[in-house]
């Protein structure tokens, strides 16, 4: 393409580099185009538990924050750990949802490893439950790799293929026999999973999930925390290889380069002026509008354990959503325990009949939709103790 200025209104001058950068589409589902460039590559490691650490990365966690730190006890062994310091207090002041991106993480890792012909196994909790103030102290869980495994497990091949879709969802409500076709392939095991997409009840949901979206946004602190882990140039993003992005919320060509020409998260003020922040909600309305059904994740009780579990759960439910051509986009934030989202949530919580100690762990969203751009990792050895 040939190189030519593009002249905004303002009279800023965009450069069809800008306009139309090479790396705006979803790289194309193979594994290969992934693994090295935007994810870790575990062939890089002789260890066997640094492979399988490499593999479990690619697993999905809240803003990609990767709160994952690992202490190696040898080749084979390793304790996980929070990242203390990737926490989200203002999203998840209990430190809930970074436990279920754990969880996600020991899951992919057990299944990624089967791909490398190994083994994996973990225990939860070695050293029991333990309070926020002590995560980084205390390990989430303890993780053996063994050679020997034969076969991939089931699920494993969609590892690299599985994505969080934030964009709008194509085509027809979806059905309960869809929704069972999914679960058929990973029974949950540690949640109770419902679906939901007859339409009234459907819109109901939604209303009140946008409305949590608005609570976020209209909230300073948890608004803030965005600002924070969003990285809006692809230098920025290859750069820090974590956090939020517009590439992955669907946005794309001509609007990508104008959207990240003008948003900067380094400014505080412009990022919560009522104008920026109405143009984003607009946006997420429309896509949020389109779920072709909702799942829900609930726990019986409310304990680290279960956070933790339900991102095993989470985190298969969505690789078999993919092996089925569904992708699924978390729309948390009504679950989220701050105190200006109190009464939204006791809301919420009435409308899907849950009350203490159950509680309602994720909400997802779920549809067909077009491959997106990929997130990045970082690299294993940045996440050693
Ligand atoms: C517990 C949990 C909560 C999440 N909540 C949201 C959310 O509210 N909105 C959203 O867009 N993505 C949410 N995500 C998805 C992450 O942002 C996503 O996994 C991360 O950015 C990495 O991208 P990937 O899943 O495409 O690899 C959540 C993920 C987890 C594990």
């Amino acid at each position: 393409m040939e190189r030519r200025d593009f002249i905004i209104q303002s009279g800023t001058i965009l450069t069809a580099t800008m306009l139309f950068p090479g790396e705006l589409s979803g790289l194309d589902r193979s594994e290969k185009s992934l693994i090295g460039t935007r994810r870790p590559n575990p062939d890089n490691y002789p260890q066997p538990i640094l492979k399988a650490i490499s593999i479990g990365m690619n697993a999905p966690n809240p803003h990609n924050s990767q709160a994952w730190k690992f202490k190696i006890l040898s080749d084979f062994e390793a304790l996980l750990y929070l990242d203390e310091s990737r926490l989200l207090h203002a999203t998840d002041p209990p430190g809930r949802q970074i436990h279920i991106g754990c969880g996600c993480f020991l899951e992919t890792l057990r299944l990624g490893a089967s791909t490398l012909g190994y083994s994996a196994e973990y225990d939860l909790l070695p050293e029991g439950e333990y309070l926020l103030e002590e995560a980084g102290l205390k390990p989430v869980a303890f993780i053996k790799v063994a050679a020997g495994s034969t076969e991939p497990l089931p699920l494993s091949d969609s590892i690299f293929s599985r994505q969080t879709n934030r964009s709008l969802y194509e085509g027809e409500l979806m059905t309960n026999s869809e929704f069972d076709s999914i679960t058929a392939l990973t029974t949950a095991k540690y949640s109770e999973l419902s679906f939901h997409s007859e339409p009234e009840r459907l819109k109901e949901m939604v209303d009140v999930l946008y409305e949590g979206m608005v609570v976020e946004a209209n909230t300073h602190v948890t608004y803030d925390e965005s600002r924070i882990w969003f990285r809006s140039s692809q230098k920025k993003i290859e750069t820090k290889r974590d956090g939020i992005n517009l590439r992955t919320d669907g946005t794309k060509g001509l609007l990508l380069s104008i959207m990240e020409f003008i948003v900067n998260e380094e400014n505080e003020e412009s990022w919560h002026k009522s104008t920026s922040i109405n143009a984003f909600l607009k946006s997420y309305r429309k896509k949020i509008y389109t779920a072709k059904g909702i799942v829900l994740f609930k726990t019986q009780t409310n304990t680290m354990s279960d956070w933790i579990t339900t991102g095993i759960d989470y985190v298969r439910f969505q690789l078999a959503a993919d092996q089925l051509g569904f992708v699924i986009h978390p729309v948390s934030q009504v679950l989220q325990e701050y105190p200006e989202m109190d009464d939204l949530r006791t809301r919420f919580n009435e409308l899907v009949g849950v009350s203490k100690p159950s509680k309602i762990q994720m909400g997802v969203r779920i549809g067909r939709g077009e491959i997106l751009y990929y997130s990045y990792r970082r690299e294993p050895e940045d996440l050693l103790i």
